[in-house]
This record gives structure tokens, sequence and C-alpha cells, in this order.
């Protein structure tokens, strides 16, 4: 029997294969995985626990409880800056689920789908599932990591449809600032494209520059998806939604209704209450995450390496190529040798050869001693490379 040759044909997670490497070891300071290293906070699973307790157990309307709905699209407009009405907010199974869910909402097979390189590896996944022709456009240190509207120039094509963005991003933690937000809708417009707005970090943030694309749109093509995985610490709750303009968010609660039915009824109440919690626990964790990259990134500084101050998310990228060898033989020989998992760029695509994700979802102690061990590994290869010092 044959399976979708498709999805047959999608490649192994990098960071998946570094996992199994470490798996069983007990010597290892793990910073490979993206998830927060906090607890979901009490509050948020005490409500869960009443909802379950008062019989909220049941199916809920497609594209969720209109209470939550009402809750985002004011969370939109205070910490978003854009106007939705809760009609326009549609829930999904975490932000991916979400994101896959909206481009099938956007896209006929052959359209093309212009995506960032290097990136969070699922949006080419969703593509090759949905038969999306990608085209790559450069995320480059030169280009402070950010998409360069000439390069996209080069790269559309009249059957392009959709432009891809992850601000913050995943691994890079680069941040789209305001006038390079204008330029690239502006761009879209030109070419009648929709953009999808990956913001699922957009609360961990850390310097203030954080702009919603949707908060700029003349003319309804974007379309913004968020999670509550990384803001409230609820990567296993699964629960994302899009802000979506009228007619698309219609669609989407007509394609959830095959792929998902509902989201999870009592993670949509839990969700009420994270919504609620007091500033002091986003504020915390966010804080904790900045201090974290600080450490990180200046160790690192001081060790001589070059590694990017992420202005959000919570990864700090960094450029191992002086050492001669590639991203995904380098993390492996970091295992072997130093007992320190982390993600090789390769992972996020083949702009990111050269490079490593550590993840700063991990202790200040952990954090401190994986960056001196990364560095003398990196030096002890430099020795090594024929003209390296
Ligand atoms: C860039 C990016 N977008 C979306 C997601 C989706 O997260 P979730 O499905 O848990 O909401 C992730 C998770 O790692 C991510 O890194």
């Amino acid at each position: 029997m044959q399976v979708n040759p498709a999805a047959g044909a999608m490649p192994a997670s990098g960071i998946r294969e570094i996992m199994n490497a470490a798996w069983g070891r007990t010597d290892v300071l793990h910073l490979e995985v993206g998830q927060p290293d906090f607890p979901t906070p009490p509050h948020i699973v005490e409500a869960a626990h009443r909802a379950m307790l008062a019989g909220h157990t049941g199916y809920t309307p497609t594209a969720g409880i209109p209470e939550l709905r009402t809750a985002l699209a004011g969370k939109i407009g205070n910490r978003n800056g854009f106007t939705v009405a809760p009609e326009q907010v549609v829930l999904g199974n975490g932000g991916d689920q979400a994101l896959h869910a909206t481009l099938t909402a956007m896209t006929r097979p052959g359209d093309g789908v212009l995506l960032p390189d290097p990136a969070w590896p699922n949006f080419d996944m969703m593509a090759t599932l949905l038969g999306l022709p990608a085209a790559h456009y450069s995320l480059t240190a030169a280009g402070g990591y950010v998409p360069d509207v000439a390069e996209l120039e080069r790269l559309v094509t009249p059957s392009t449809r959709v432009l891809l963005l992850n601000s913050p991003s995943n691994p890079l933690g680069s941040v789209i600032g305001r006038e390079r937000m204008s330029e690239l809708l502006a761009f879209a417009a030109a070419h009648d494209l929709w953009v999808l707005s990956d913001e699922c970090y957009d609360e961990v943030t850390f310097d203030g520059t954080m702009v919603s694309p949707a908060a700029l749109d003349r003319d309804g093509r974007v379309a913004s998806v968020y999670s509550f995985s990384k803001t409230y610490a609820m990567t296993g709750w699964r629960l994302g939604y899009v802000a979506a303009p009228p007619a698309l968010a219609e669609v989407l609660t007509k394609v959830q209704e095959p792929l998902v039915s509902c989201l999870n009824t009592p993670t949509q109440y839990a969700a009420l209450a994270a919504l609620e919690s007091p500033p002091e626990v986003l504020q915390g964790m966010v804080g904790a995450y900045r201090r974290r990259r600080d450490l990180v990134t200046d160790r690192l500084q001081e060790l001589g390496m070059a590694a990017f101050r992420p202005a959000g998310a919570f990864y700090t990228w960094v450029d191992v190529s002086a050492g001669g060898l590639g991203a995904r033989e380098f993390a492996l020989r970091l295992l072997a040798e130093e007992s320190v998992a982390l993600a090789p760029g390769t992972a996020f695509g083949p702009g990111g050869e050269g490079y490593v994700r550590l993840s700063l979802a991990a202790s200040e102690a952990d954090l401190l001693e994986g960056a001196t061990r990364l560095a003398r590994l990196w030096h002890r290869l430099r020795e090594q490379v024929p003209g390296g010092r």
C-alpha cells in the first residue's frame, strides 16, 4: 500500500537527533529544548480543575467558547495593538495547528509560500503536507536577522500567495521593527499576498520593539497566530488562536470542524484564568529569560564568541563556524566531548549552517556552565583549523 509521498518524504527533526543521542545519559546539560522550564502557574491549573468539576467536559463551539474569544479580542486590542471582533478569533490546538489550519484556509495546492530560513522546521513540514512550493528568504547576521524586501522581490512569482513572518523568531530571537514591518506589508500589498504572522512569542520580548503586522494592515491581508504555550508555560495544554479578517475567520472556523471539532474544553477555561493573571506572573518569567539572555551572551562574548543578543523568544543563536565543523557535527561533538545538548542551526534550515541554538529554558547555573563548555570546544577546534588562530 502507498502512503502520501509528501508525508513520507518529510525530513526527520535535527533537534530530535541530538535528544536521542543524549537519551539515557544523566550527565548531560540540556540546552536543546524549546519549552519553558517553569510549571504552569497554579491558578491556571486550578481553573481547569474547577471547570472539570463543574461539568465543562463536553464539546464547545468549533471556534471556542464565546467568553474566551471575547477575552482574546480584548487581549489583542490591549497588547497587540489592533482591533478585532470576537468572531474574528478562532482557537487552534496550539499555535502549530492554528498555523496549519490558517495556511489550509488561505491556499490551494500549488500556491507558492515565502518562508524564512533559518526557521522553526514545522513551517516547511506544513507547506510539504499542503502541496505548497516554498521559496526561502534568508535571515542573516548581516541583515540583523530580519527579512530583506529586495530579496523577497527576487523570490516572489505570480503564483506566490503567502508571506510567512515569524517575529519574535525561533530560532533567532530577532524581532522585526515597525519600519521594516511597514515595508513588508507594502511588499505583500504590491503582490497581493496573504501575510501569515506567527507571533507565538509575542509576550516574551525584551526591548519593546515588537509590532504586529495586523496593527499596520490597511486591507485585511494579515492573519496573526498566538499561543498560550510560551507565554504561560502551557505547552502541553495545547492552545493557540488566530486573529483573522472576517471572511478568513469564517472559513477557518469551517476548516477547524473536520480537523479538531473543538479545543479541549477544560483548557479553554484555564485560558480564561491565564488571561486574568496578575502582571507579576508574566513579568517574573520574562524577567528570568532576560537575565539568562544577558548572562549567556555576556559570557560567550567574554570568551570570544559571536552570540546574537535576542530581542524576544528564549534562544541564543551562536556562530560556531570558525571551529571548522558543520553545525550538526559541532552539536554531536559538544554532546560527546562536553556533555552539552543543544540544537544545531541546520535543524532550522540550510541558513543555520555554522550556528547552534541554545535554549534559555534552563537554570542560570546550567546556562553559564553550558556556555563555558561550548566556548571550550570551539577554542579547541579553532586551534586545529589551519590558520585558525
Ligand atoms: C516559532 C513557533 N511558532 C509556533 C510554535 C507553536 O507552539 P504551540 O503549538 O505549542 O503553540 C512554536 C513552538 O515551538 C514555535 O517555535
